[in-house]
């Protein structure tokens, strides 16, 4: 008997939105499946039927043989099902012990039946949680865990997990599939859900590709490519190598000199950092999340100040302007977490407006037409999945919205493009196109930078890379001088690479 058996489910959206037709699969007790698919192809919209948090239109959902009812989370994790959001349900002001109680109260147990199956649930899996530690206090990795041993503490025998290395670092993501291992031998069946195919080899026994709503197929994952799952997913061949020519690098675009910054606790984020981006080539930061690059970006762009150094765009010190000042100087900014850069109750045109109403606005009035057209003009050209303007940002899905916010910086026609995990979230096609628009970027003379933690990501785009560690550029030059090995290394703190 499988552990979870789709059956002919349909989802329509009350807006209309068809985001299921027709998902019949099965996934079978003790295995790790997993879920690939375009950017609003339907994973999220079936994990989440399947914890009971929204009703099918149609359908059923057999979980060991026994029908769903769809009576709320509560009929699901009963079930056995538990799920980690990529967005994570915990409270933040309490402590973990205090979260996990909460959470086990409805099944009947009490704090102390809790804390020893903690205890229990970390010995076998050969996971550690500070239980006393606040919840706001840990780092993203940790917090993932806590949702993971969560649904153990209700005893879940089915584990969804919803894009959940995408917040993770390489060091983590390993850490995870240790666990995820160890829950598969203890005889757990697992829903994993990722955008990168490599993961997917590295960890499920058998994938299921959506499309559109549709199952496309499911495949031992043993026996079958990378190359082949991307066809599956896009429908069409997909190219994971980009064509480029040589950057034929101009002038100095900005020029960051002996530049010092604190993080938020006070410490130095980014200590004495000097780099040098020219219009007509890409330059990748390159780095383990948290060794200052997001406050380096930060000071670029003008959101934090920095306390030493000096930053020239253009020739002039930004230092002490405020971010709308360099916004209008023409350099835009691709934050890597989409909130910051969306308002998501607001529709696509608001969306639009927030960083671009001086180009819409004419003796102070709002040209809602035109603005609406540009929308228009975005949602084609980058063919975003979003049937009207009209609706709330939100109803898109994640990679949807991280598309948008990409093209919205990019098609005001910026001379300095600061991108941070620009495809993060993103499917193989939409990556492709979005590294696409980079290169072609850099080749009309427009200077990128880049920040990611995808390696790949860096050696395919970079003409030059940096590579930061605890604060510091430990190594600089032309892309051939790294190796993806080199700047594993580097990146892990050993000089010299
Ligand atoms: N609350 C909602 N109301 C209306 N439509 C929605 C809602 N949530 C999702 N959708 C739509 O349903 C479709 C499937 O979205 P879903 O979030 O399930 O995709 P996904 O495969 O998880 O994508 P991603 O990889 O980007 O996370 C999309 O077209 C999306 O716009
Ligand atoms: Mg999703």
């Amino acid at each position: 008997m499988p552990a979870i058996s789709f059956e002919d489910v349909y989802k329509i959206y009350p807006d209309g939105n068809i985001a299921l037709k027709g998902v019949s699969f099965q996934v079978e007790e003790g295995e790790i499946h997993g879920l690939l698919g375009e950017n609003g192809a339907g994973k999220t919209t079936l994990m989440r039927i399947l914890y009971g948090e929204i009703k099918p239109s149609s359908g059923a959902i057999r979980v060991f043989g026994k029908k769903m009812k769809f009576d709320g989370p509560w009929d699901a994790i009963r079930m056995g099902i538990g799920m980690v959001y990529q967005k994570f349900s915990l409270i933040g002001g309490f402590t973990v012990l205090e979260n996990l109680s909460l959470s086990a109260l409805p099944l009947g147990l009490q704090r102390e039946d809790v804390l020893h199956r903690v205890e229990d649930i970390m010995e076998e899996i050969g996971m550690k949680i500070p239980l006393q530690e606040k919840v706001d206090l840990l780092p993203v990795g940790v917090r993932q865990r806590v949702e993971i041993i969560k649904a153990l503490v209700r005893d879940a025998k089915i584990l969804i997990l919803d894009e959940p290395t995408s917040v993770l670092t390489p060091l983590e993501v390993k850490e995870l599939f240790r666990v995820l291992k160890k829950l598969k031998e203890k005889g757990l069946t697992i829903i994993f859900i990722t955008h990168k195919l490599r993961e997917v080899k590295a960890i499920t026994d058998r994938v299921t590709v959506l499309r559109k709503g549709r199952v496309i197929g499911t495949r031992v994952t043993n026996e079958v490519s990378e190359l082949e799952l991307a066809r599956m997913m896009v429908g069409r061949e997909v190219l994971f190598k980009l064509e480029r020519r040589r950057a034929e690098p101009r002038e100095e675009a900005l020029v960051v000199k002996e530049l010092w910054v604190r993080a938020d606790n006070g410490l130095w984020a980014v200590k004495g950092v000097n780099l040098r981006l020219r219009y007509g080539e890409i330059l990748g930061i390159a780095g383990v999340q948290g060794n200052g690059q997001k406050e380096l970006i930060e000071a670029i762009v003008g959101i934090r100040k920095p306390e030493r150094g000096s930053i020239k765009l253009k020739g002039r010190n930004l230092v002490g302007m405020d971010p709308s000042q360099i916004y209008k100087m023409g350099l835009a900014y691709i934050p890597d977490l989409r909130s910051t850069g969306l308002v998501m109750g607001m529709d696509l045109v608001g969306n639009l407006l927030l960083t671009r109403i001086d180009e819409f606005t004419i003796k102070s009035v709002v040209s809602w037409k035109g603005a609406t057209s540009e929308t228009k003009n975005i949602i084609d050209r980058f063919s975003i999945v979003a049937d009207s303007v009209k609706k709330p940002i939100e109803r898109l899905s994640g990679g949807n919205q991280q598309k948008f916010l990409l093209a919205r910086e990019i098609s005001r026609g910026p001379d300095i493009i600061v991108a941070s995990e620009p495809t993060h979230g993103l499917d193989v096609g939409a990556t492709e196109y979005i590294r696409k628009q980079l290169i072609d970027l850099r080749d009309s003379g427009k200077a990128v930078l880049l920040v990611s933690t995808d390696l790949d990501e860096i050696m395919q785009l970079s003409d030059r890379i940096a590579v930061m560690y605890e604060g510091k550029v430990v190594a600089e030059g032309p892309a051939e001088n790294f190796t993806l090995d080199r700047l594993g290394l580097l990146m892990g703190g050993i000089v010299g690479g």
